[in-house]
């Protein structure tokens, strides 16, 4: 059948259909297996190999990471930022995602927090943070009189949910670095926090949680503090020792006693 799909269009649907429980492909016509010979089996599934389409490998004619800088920079505030990456069309997360997840809490807060990308609840929200990585974060915030609606602005490195919250890919994390740092550089935060590896690769440009977690680094010019992230928490909770240290090293940090 002749379609008129483009690639990235064409898998995304696939991956949707696989995240919905799709575990079997079914012909358009009837095919019984069972009375089949071998030979009629093999015949009938020849053709079928024989049609596969070669997945055409286009060559991108734009450079993904330029025309972010481009759109980034000519963001002017916040919201044109958030229209900007809302425009951006080279990076395939976006087909596959129900939203677009940009930011929650209050612009300008000291702290910025910046996590991974959205799971399947922030995708369905299009907020960041809501699903029980979420509601772990607001419980540690709380925890130094702090909450999304009065002192941290949040944000995740991705917009988009990655199918099946796979890892993103390196190149998705460098064309959405410069919408990150314009973000950064828009939010105007006082320090950031660095929820994750994948938060750490794409701003300090390292991994190694366990070892970089409590020390204060530096990202975009600004003091930057890694620490787990929630949902590694929820899944070695023997860990939130450690978090809850670095939880009282931020306050003392913003309190001016570090
Ligand atoms: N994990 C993240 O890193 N970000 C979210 O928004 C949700 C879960």
């Amino acid at each position: 059948m002749e379609s008129a799909l483009d690639w990235h269009t064409a898998r995304a649907l696939l991956e949707w259909q696989l995240e919905m429980g799709v575990d079997e492909t079914i012909g358009e016509t009837p095919f019984d297996r069972f009375a089949a010979t071998k030979e009629q089996a093999a015949k009938a599934h020849a053709p079928e190999v024989a049609k596969a389409p070669v997945a055409p490998v286009a060559a991108p004619s734009v450079d993904p990471v330029a025309v972010a800088e481009t759109a980034a920079h000519a963001a002017g505030d916040l919201e044109a930022l958030r229209t900007a990456l809302g425009a951006y069309e080279h990076c395939e997360l976006k087909r596959g995602a129900r939203n677009l997840v940009f930011a929650d809490g209050v612009p300008g807060a000291p702290v910025m927090i910046v996590g991974e990308a959205p799971g399947r609840d922030e995708d369905l929200q299009g907020k960041p943070f809501v699903g029980r990585a979420g509601q772990l974060l607001d419980r540690m915030l709380e925890a130094i009189d702090m909450s999304r609606e009065r002192d941290v602005y949040i944000t995740n490195v991705l917009p988009w949910r990655p199918p099946q919250n796979r890892d993103p890919k390196p190149e998705e994390i460098a064309m959405m670095q410069p919408f990150l740092q314009r973000h950064i550089a828009l939010a105007k935060p006082q320090v950031l926090v660095i929820m994750g590896n994948i938060s750490c690769q794409a701003l300090l440009g390292k991994r190694g949680i366990t070892r970089l977690r409590g020390r204060w680094d530096e990202a975009h010019g600004l003091k930057a503090l890694p620490m787990f992230h929630p949902a590694y928490l929820l899944r070695q909770p023997h860990l939130k020792r450690e978090a809850w240290a670095d939880l009282l090293e931020l306050r003392a940090r913003l309190q001016g006693q570090t």
